[in-house]
């Protein structure tokens, strides 16, 4: 009977049929240990002399790593082996032999693993992040569709700038040009308008000339909309909502975390609700660090990790100078200066996860941010709209998938956190 390794735990006893990959091999006279990877687990299958067929046991050595085998035996139960169960092997066929497979135990550089990212994706840390990445990414569907959001995705090619034109990759849009989207938030609103609470996710695009460990060109976002919120209304979904990825994540993926070493102690200390600091109030810590900082600028990762080193839970940095942010920023009413926006700073200095706000929702203001900004007002039509037809107070947010994964798996870097990296200066594989 064939079966995954990850069901081996109902087939105790029985002789089953694994398919999968050589992950290791060794001998040692009469016994030959078989460590066999099928993606869903790893499992020790054991070859002893006289137990298994002739064939297979004279054969082993043709085992290299990554050759694709048929093992065949009788599961048993056996507390030391990886993933609690071994195999009695009885039998082997060879799908295909691998031959000088070109990433081994022993330490690689960077660009060579990043060059043989359809490869290293095989090896058990990598492994380990993708399946954290994907109970984090069911975790950030699960808490909207809990509480009544309505998915609704938007376009990639978009006629207009969200996040500013200077990262803005323009295409061909046959006969005319268009834009990849940097952030699906302006039809999110619409969305608001038309579904109450919506969320939004997908692929966003970033022409930014930036090598640090935290930047993508292509990451993936997850962006929800609330009607009738404001800036705090948002605050409180959004710290209830990291609360509830975190530790739904360290619940669900115990086994990844350990293989990949994380300190999940810390996390266990991410619980609603998050301090919450005023621009201004944020600027204080900076300047005793960083006396240098520029009041009225954005924040540095140094600045951010200034702040965040004060804390054991995330942090909410609110009310960042108008002038800094995005033209659809709300900005507060008894201080104009200052914008109705938040950004939500992981701990141990991962920086900003999450950026958001309250919406400029007056028409008039709209008008004039669009001109201040240089941006075109003919391409905004339809967001305006939004203001001439029923105008309605909202709010909500974006986070970065990758920052997170980085964040939640301890990483140093955003290029193991997705599948195929877009970094500046790659595009392979
Ligand atoms: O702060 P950002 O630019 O905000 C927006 O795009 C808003 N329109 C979102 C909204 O309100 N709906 O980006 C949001 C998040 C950041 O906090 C960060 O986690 C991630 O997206 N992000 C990046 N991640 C990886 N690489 C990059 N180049 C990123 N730029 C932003
Ligand atoms: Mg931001």
């Amino acid at each position: 009977m064939r079966t995954y390794i990850s069901d081996l735990k109902n087939h105790v006893g029985q002789t089953v049929e694994l398919q999968g990959w050589v992950y290791n091999s060794r001998s040692s006279g009469k016994i030959k240990f078989l460590l066999l990877r099928d993606g869903t687990g790893m499992c020790q299958c054991v070859f002893f002399k006289g137990e298994c067929s002739e064939a297979s046991f004279d054969n082993f050595e043709k085992l290299t790593q990554e050759t694709s085998v048929l093992v065949r035996g009788k599961v048993r139960e056996e507390k030391r082996s990886p993933g609690g169960f071994e195999l009695s092997a009885e039998a082997f066929e060879i799908i295909s032999i691998a031959q000088d497979y070109p990433i081994s135990p022993k330490e690689h550089g960077v660009d060579f693993l990043m060059n043989n990212r359809h490869l290293w994706l095989r090896s058990k840390r990598q492994h380990a992040i993708m399946r954290i990445r994907h109970t984090i990414i069911k975790s950030i569907r699960d808490f909207f569709d809990g509480r009544g959001f309505t998915l609704m995705d938007a376009p990639i090619f978009t006629p207009n700038a969200c996040e500013g034109t200077t990262t803005l990759f323009q295409t061909q849009y046959f006969d005319d040009k268009a834009f990849l989207s940097q952030s699906g938030q302006l039809y999110s609103e619409a969305g608001a308008a038309a579904l109450g609470k919506v969320y939004c996710f997908g692929p966003t695009f970033r022409a930014e000339k930036s090598k640090t460990r935290r930047h993508l060109i292509e990451f993936w976002m997850v962006e929800p909309e609330v009607a009738f919120n404001d800036l705090y209304d948002n605050m409180e979904l959004a710290e209830q909502f990291v609360e509830y990825v975190v530790q739904n994540t360290l619940r669900e993926r115990e086994e990844e975390f350990k293989v990949i070493e994380r300190n999940t102690e810390v996390l266990k200390k991410v619980r609603a609700p998050f301090p919450r600091l005023h621009y201004k109030e944020a600027v204080e810590i900076i300047l005793k660090g960083n006396p240098q900082f520029e009041v009225g600028g954005d924040f540095g990762a140094p600045d951010e990790t200034l702040i965040s080193s004060q804390f054991d839970k995330p942090v909410f940095v609110h009310h960042f100078p108008t002038a800094i942010k995005a033209f659809y920023m709300k900005e507060d009413a008894t201080e104009p200066e200052y914008s109705m926006s938040c950004d939500l700073l992981a701990t141990e200095g991962y920086g900003e996860i999450i950026g958001g706000g309250q919406r400029e929702d007056n028409l008039d203001i709209l008008l004039k941010k669009l001109q201040e900004h240089n941006l075109p007002q003919s391409a905004f039509e339809w967001y305006l709209d939004l203001r001439r037809y029923g105008s309605f107070q909202h709010a909500g947010f974006g986070l970065g998938i990758e920052r997170t994964v980085a964040w939640i798996c301890g990483l140093e870097h955003v290029r193991e956190t997705i599948p195929f990296p877009r970094l500046y200066g790659r595009l392979y594989p």
